[in-house]
């Protein structure tokens, strides 16, 4: 089998966002490893603006569809808003269909407060099942993100140590799910 390609989403586009540096933290992680490919996709370069289903043409759309069909699986970082993920997010993921068949989704969330985002992640384990993906029960929390992280980077060794470890579990079961 060759190897597998798993591209990172990052879910939000709102402007100042700090959900990029867990993704990027992650996206470090998978491209240190050799087991697998990835790509980034931000969710703001497919932006648009309104649904458009999978059997709706549109360039945008087709872009992503590509790149999902491709894909074997997906990591998703997402921040938690107001208890469910950003409705860009679930745009992106509605304008494909057929193309996340069989494919395990696994979950990194960020949230300001202490709670992780969990109530985000089991909202979005509901859309992966509809659109007949596979969750991944493994996920990684980014509690009190803005203190967490210094210039882009988790400033307590400990924390970043454990974060490491934890993204490590997570893409280890993942790829491990690819491999039967
Ligand atoms: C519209 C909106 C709703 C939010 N709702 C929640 C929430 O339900 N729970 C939570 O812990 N944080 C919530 N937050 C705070 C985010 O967790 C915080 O902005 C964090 O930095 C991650 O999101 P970001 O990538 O947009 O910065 C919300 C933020 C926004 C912008």
């Amino acid at each position: 089998m060759s190897t597998p390609f798993i591209p990172l989403i990052l879910a939000t586009a709102r402007i100042e966002r700090q959900s990029i540096k867990p993704a990027e933290f992650v996206f470090a992680e998978m491209k240190d490893r050799k087991d697998l490919e990835t790509e980034f996709i931000d969710v703001g370069d497919f932006l648009f603006g309104k649904t458009v289903p999978s059997w709706e043409e549109n360039e945008l759309a087709n872009k992503w569809r590509n790149i999902a069909k491709k894909a074997d699986g997906f990591i998703i970082v997402s921040p938690e808003y107001n208890h469910s993920f950003p409705g860009e997010l679930k745009i992106l993921l509605d304008s494909a269909y057929e193309e996340y068949k069989g494919k395990p989704i696994a979950i990194c969330s960020v949230s300001k407060g202490g709670f992780g985002g969990v109530r985000m992640i089991e909202q979005l384990w509901n859309v992966c099942i509809e659109l007949g993906a596979i969750p991944v029960s493994e996920t990684v929390q980014f509690s009190r993100v803005e203190n967490l992280f210094e210039d882009s980077e988790i400033a307590d060794n400990d924390k970043k140590k454990k974060k490491k470890e934890e993204v490590k579990e997570m893409l280890d079961i993942l790829t491990k799910m690819l491999m039967r």
